[in-house]
């Protein structure tokens, strides 16, 4: 047996983990074909992502779905996916509950970094920045525009906090289905909003053969953008 495979059987999933790898075959990208700016890069690859999505031989799912990462105040990190629900110039827009741990997070210390993790097309893009609040007229506006049940579910968690059990989420979603029926006005919860993240960096990752990745990051200085080239 060889150490990998001595390795992958005492791990929690019965897979060969250390002999896991994918062999990228992309072509690269180039300094000369990226914009000034990132935003209409990330626009042009979102565009890409959302299309192999809409596939249906592809298996890319939720190309809007990025990994948020905060720090708390003794600086330990941690992770979560939320789903991007804008960008433009300002910055990346995800929504929430401001009083989850990772709000908590962001009012103690405004670094996060965001990671879109589009693994079928090789490709990552990672954004670092600070968090800020959108305005309460931008929440509402995106709040009115989900589904009524999704509208509920923002008022019946109390997002982070340990619960006594699933019964009491339930009960909770169904008084608030009894008070707002289908069809009537959902009020946005003060508790419940938008984040932007005004990057700081935002680093395109194209897998390359031979471990050879193509990484080409753009970093902000007061207005202006700057790119350069990463060693893989
Ligand atoms: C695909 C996917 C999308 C998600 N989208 C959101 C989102 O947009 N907003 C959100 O608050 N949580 C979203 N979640 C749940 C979060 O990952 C997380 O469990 C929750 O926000 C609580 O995180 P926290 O306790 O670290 O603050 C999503 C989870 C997944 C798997």
């Amino acid at each position: 047996m060889t150490e990998s495979r001595a390795i992958a059987s005492e791990s929690a999933a019965a897979v060969d983990l250390a002999a896991m790898r994918a062999q990228y075959r992309t072509d690269g990208i180039a300094e000369a074909d990226f914009p000034e700016e990132p935003f209409q890069q990330f626009a042009r690859w979102f565009e890409q992502a959302a299309a192999e999505a809409a596939d249906p031989a592809g298996v890319l799912a939720e190309p809007n779905a990025m990994i948020v990462s905060t720090v708390d105040g003794e600086g330990r990190p941690s992770s979560r996916t939320v789903l991007l629900k804008g960008v433009d110039e300002r910055g990346f827009v995800f929504f929430t509950n401001y009083e989850s741990r990772k709000a908590r997070d962001i009012a103690g210390n405004a670094h996060v970094s965001l990671l879109f993790p589009w693994h079928p097309m090789g490709r990552q893009v990672i954004v670092t920045g600070t968090a800020e609040r959108t305005g309460r007229e931008e929440t509402v506006r995106y709040f009115r525009s989900r589904p009524h049940g999704s509208q509920l579910g923002a008022w019946a968690s109390a997002q982070s906090s340990v619960i006594a059990s699933r019964d009491e989420l339930d009960a909770a979603y169904a008084e608030l289905a009894a008070r707002y029926p289908e069809g009537e006005q959902v009020p946005a919860p003060p508790h419940w909003g938008g984040f932007r993240v005004l990057p700081d960096t935002v680093e395109f990752w194209q897998g390359r053969t031979n471990r050879l990745h193509d990484r080409l990051r753009y970093t902000r200085e007061a207005s202006t953008w700057t790119l350069h080239r990463l060693s893989p």
